[in-house]
């Protein structure tokens, strides 16, 4: 078990790639904290791995609110002591939607929610690292910040600035022994596709044509994301920082 006594927060945690990246981390020992704004979505999840071999404690939070973030690592330290993998997940889209004709309160939002939240996990948790003599840092960006499609800027440029603010994160923090990486998955079919279209599933045409340029012919797997965070955030990475991984069936070849 990789991640036995480790300590890894993670956001969003109630739904599509956080939950499946608790299920991962339980299941190799950790305890993690597993953090969203739903409250609902997290005794769910914290129910369903209830007999993993580590521990799942969940703490209802809005990354969006810097009292509430640093309520997630302070709840981290008391539970387990410290903080090991800090990873920030949480984040949604917006319907498709030209950026000159959107408002600036949604413009503002979608920074805050993917972007601004990362500034604030990085506040909170860094100094805890630090005291703990390192720790490791992901940030779930998206493929669209290498690959912006039309109707999609805000989200895109906001995902882009988590790219850039990982590499710079990577240099910066270098120094305390901390990595950080991000992750750039494709379309996946989980309640983000949801939030974003108001459907309640992909219809076979959608499904088809986000899978048209994917070379693998398929979306993202949960999982598929999920086994690449359980990797970089353990020691095989050790020598990995600032990487932005594409997880995108070859999409952006
Ligand atoms: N699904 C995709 O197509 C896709 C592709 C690339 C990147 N991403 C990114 O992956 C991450 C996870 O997305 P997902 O597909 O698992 O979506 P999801 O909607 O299934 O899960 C997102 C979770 O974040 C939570 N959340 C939303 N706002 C929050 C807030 N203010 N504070 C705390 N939690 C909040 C939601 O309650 C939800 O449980 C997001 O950052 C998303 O932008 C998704």
């Amino acid at each position: 078990m990789e991640f036995k006594d480790k300590v890894v927060i993670i956001t969003g945690a109630g739904s599509g790639f956080g939950a499946a990246a608790v299920r991962k981390f339980v299941d190799e020992g950790a305890n993690v904290i597993a953090a969203d704004i739903n409250e609902g979505s997290l005794v769910d999840i914290v129910e369903s791995v209830a007999a993993a071999p580590g521990t799942t404690v969940a703490v209802t939070t809005d990354v969006t609110n810097r009292d509430a973030v640093q309520n997630m690592v302070d709840t981290a330290v008391k539970q387990f002591g410290t903080v090991d993998v800090l990873i920030n997940n949480a984040g949604g889209g917006h319907p498709p939607q030209f950026l000159h004709e959107m408002s600036e309160e949604q413009y503002d939002f979608i920074f805050n929610l993917n972007t601004k939240s990362v500034f604030y996990g990085v506040q909170c948790a860094v100094p805890v690292m630090t005291e703990n003599g390192g720790g490791v840092i992901l940030n779930t960006a998206s493929i669209g910040a290498k690959s912006p499609r039309p109707k999609s800027a805000a989200y895109n440029s906001a995902k882009g600035a988590v790219v850039v603010m990982t590499r710079a994160l990577a240099v910066e923090l270098a120094r305390f022994k901390i990595r950080v990486n991000c992750l750039c998955p494709v379309a996946s079919e989980t309640d983000f596709f949801k939030s974003v279209t108001g459907q309640d599933a992909m219809t076979d045409e959608q499904r088809k044509f986000f899978t048209s340029d994917i070379p693998l012919r398929r979306m993202t797997d949960p999982d598929d994301v999920a086994n690449a965070m359980v990797y970089l955030a353990s020691d095989k990475a050790s020598f990995l920082t600032g990487i932005s991984l594409d997880i995108d069936g070859g999409k952006s070849i």
